[in-house]
C-alpha cells in the first residue's frame, strides 16, 4: 500500500535533515518514492510559497491571507501532486504538511484554533498522512540552527512566542495521533536518525 508521510516541526529542527534520512532509508526498500514539501511543492503551490516566505517591505501580510494561501497552496498541492501519485502506487513523504498551519497560523498566529481546524476539515476531509514524524525541538535552539543555515525568511522572523503557541499545538497534536511519532530532535543527529529509522521500521513490520 502507498504511504503518504508528513515531517513537522519547527523552523531548524532538522525536517530538511530527516528527508535525507528517509531517502538513504527506503531507496532500497520502496520503488517509487515521491519528495515534495510546503507550501509549495507543484509549479503553482511554489508561486504562492514566494507570497507566503517573502518579508515584502511594501505591505504586510496578515493572519487570514497567510492562512488562506497556505490553504491555497496545500490544496493544489493535494489535488495535483499527492493524491495522483498515491493513486498510481507511489510513496510522498512531505516536508510539512497540514499540521504546520494548525500550528502556525492556528497557535503561532493566534487565529481561533477551532475556525482554523474547521477551515482544515473542510478542505481536506478525511485525507491525513498515514504517518507524521514530528520532530521537536526548543525554538531557540532550533531557531538558532536555522540561523546558521541561511538567511530567515519572513515566518522565520517571527518573534519566539510564537514559535512557543506553534510547538505546543504540535505537541498536542502529536499526542493525540496514533499514527504520529514524536522525535526529540535537539539529540545528536546520529540518534535522530536511529529513531526516524526506527519509526520507519513499523511500515515494514505490519
Ligand atoms: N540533530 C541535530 N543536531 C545538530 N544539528 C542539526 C541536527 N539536525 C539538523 N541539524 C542542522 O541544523 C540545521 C537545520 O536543519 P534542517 O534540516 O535544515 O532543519 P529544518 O528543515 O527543519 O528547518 C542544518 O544546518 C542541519 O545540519
Ligand atoms: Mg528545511
Amino acid at each position: 500500500m502507498a504511504k503518504f508521510i508528513a515531517i513537522e516541526g519547527l523552523e531548524g529542527a532538522g525536517k530538511s535533515t530527516a528527508i535525507q534520512i528517509i531517502k538513504t532509508y527506503l531507496t532500497d526498500k520502496v520503488a517509487d518514492v515521491v519528495y515534495t514539501r510546503e507550501p509549495g511543492g507543484t509549479f503553482l503551490a511554489e508561486k504562492i510559497r514566494r507570497i507566503l516566505i517573502t518579508p515584502y517591505k511594501e505591505e504586510a501580510l496578515c493572519a487570514e491571507a497567510e492562512l488562506l494561501l497556505m490553504y491555497a497552496s496545500r490544496m493544489q498541492h493535494v489535488n495535483t501532486l499527492i493524491k495522483p501519485a498515491l493513486l498510481q502506487g507511489k510513496w510522498v513523504v512531505s516536508d510539512r504538511f497540514n499540521w504546520s498551519s494548525l500550528s502556525y497560523q492556528g497557535g503561532g498566529r493566534d487565529l481561533p484554533f477551532e475556525q482554523v481546524k474547521q477551515l482544515n476539515d473542510l478542505l481536506l476531509g478525511e485525507f491525513t498522512p498515514d504517518l507524521t514524524i514530528y520532530l521537536d525541538i526548543p525554538p531557540e535552539i532550533g531557531l538558532k540552527r536555522a540561523r546558521q543555515r541561511n538567511t530567515l525568511d519572513r515566518i522565520e522572523q517571527e518573534e519566539l512566542s510564537f514559535f512557543e503557541r506553534a510547538r505546543d499545538i504540535f505537541l498536542s497534536l502529536t499526542k493525540n495521533t496514533s499514527t504520529a511519532f514524536l522525535i526529540d530532535a535537539s539529540q545528536p543527529l546520529d540518534k535522530v536518525k536511529k529513531d526516524i529509522e526506527g519509526v520507519l521500521g513499523n511500515c515494514f513490520h505490519k
